[in-house]
């Protein structure tokens, strides 16, 4: 074991912390942590750790969910600076705005957002469980849906809801393209297309599954087939490689490369538990409202 990887788990035993990792973290930050997970597998495991610190390897919104979560831990992250570009494309004021143009609607917030965005939020929803949180909404209501149009309009082709969607997008899952998935399917014939509902509606529409990150790692363990066709950011290739050893997983753009997310490393995992930086807080009044949201998205079965 390399002697930084032992003064993390010693450091991390001896502040009481936990590791939790996005499935897009890199391998070696994957391989060190204590849970490794989609973004509603994160607050989960945020909401009943029994840890007084939790170490969060993600990006700030993530990191920022823990801490309203969790309100009596300490949520570090180890680089403050891993941002989220969706989660900044609405502001507070473009959504105040919003709200008062369709005053009855029900706004629901994905987990890819600020705390403020979600305090003015009725509900979260994340990849995994966000048709279900819609489905479970009273069907005459109509719905703000923000801030990624590509999930919006994924949920409105499997509900049929009333939606307003705002017109966010994640970069990296933009980069994937319809024609190199064409090209890749045309390569690998018997390869399943397996895609997050953060991609386009035209690579949407070339999948045979689509699903929240844990889902995609779920749905290639469980299949039959032998090769994958993977549309969502490479970092995920690390655990399908590692969990699938027999199975051949093909990234659909060698670009889908979060540079965010990519910002965590094991010096910053070291220096963050030595210093104890960089902590996550969130002013007590937009924790409460947001909780609200987070609370009511998770109570939805
Ligand atoms: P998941 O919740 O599916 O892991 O998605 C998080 C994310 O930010 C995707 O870009």
């Amino acid at each position: 074991m390399s002697s930084i990887i032992s003064r993390i788990l010693e450091l991390k035993q001896k502040r009481d912390a936990i590791i939790v990792a996005h499935n897009y973290q890199l391998p070696e930050v994957q391989d060190i942590a204590d849970y490794v997970g989609d973004s509603l597998g994160l607050a989960q495991t945020a909401a009943k750790t029994k840890a007084e610190i939790i170490l969060f390897c993600g990006v700030h919104f993530m990191a920022e969910t823990a801490s309203i979560i969790c309100d009596d831990k300490i949520v570090l992250m180890p680089d403050p600076y891993a941002g989220c570009p969706l989660a900044n494309m609405i502001t507070p004021r473009q959504l105040r705005e919003l709200k008062k143009q369709y005053p009855d609607a029900i706004v629901v917030t994905y987990i890819n957002s600020s705390a403020e965005i979600k305090a003015q939020s009725d509900y979260c929803c994340t990849s995994s469980n966000a048709v279900k949180v819609v489905r479970a909404l009273p069907e005459n209501k109509k719905i703000i849906f923000v801030p990624d149009r590509h999930l919006g309009n994924y949920i409105l082709s499997q509900t049929g809801r009333d939606m307003v969607i705002w017109n966010g997008y994640c970069p990296t899952h933009q980069r994937i393209l319809s024609e190199e998935v064409k090209k890749k399917k045309e390569l690998y014939p018997s390869a399943k297309v397996v895609v997050h509902p953060e991609c386009t509606s035209e690579v949407i529409a070339l999948s045979d599954k689509v699903s929240s990150t844990s889902g995609i790692l779920t749905y290639c363990k469980e299949s039959q087939g032998k090769t994958f066709i993977i549309g969502t950011e490479i970092g995920i290739l690390h655990r399908l490689r590692k969990e699938n050893p027999d199975k051949v997983f093909i990234p659909a753009s060698d670009l889908s490369d979060c540079p965010n997310m990519k910002l965590n490393n094991l010096e910053k995992i070291l220096w963050s538990l030595e210093d104890m930086v960089y902590r996550i807080t969130v002013p007590d009044e937009i924790a409460t409202s947001a909780k609200g949201a987070i609370q009511r998205m998770l109570e939805i079965k």
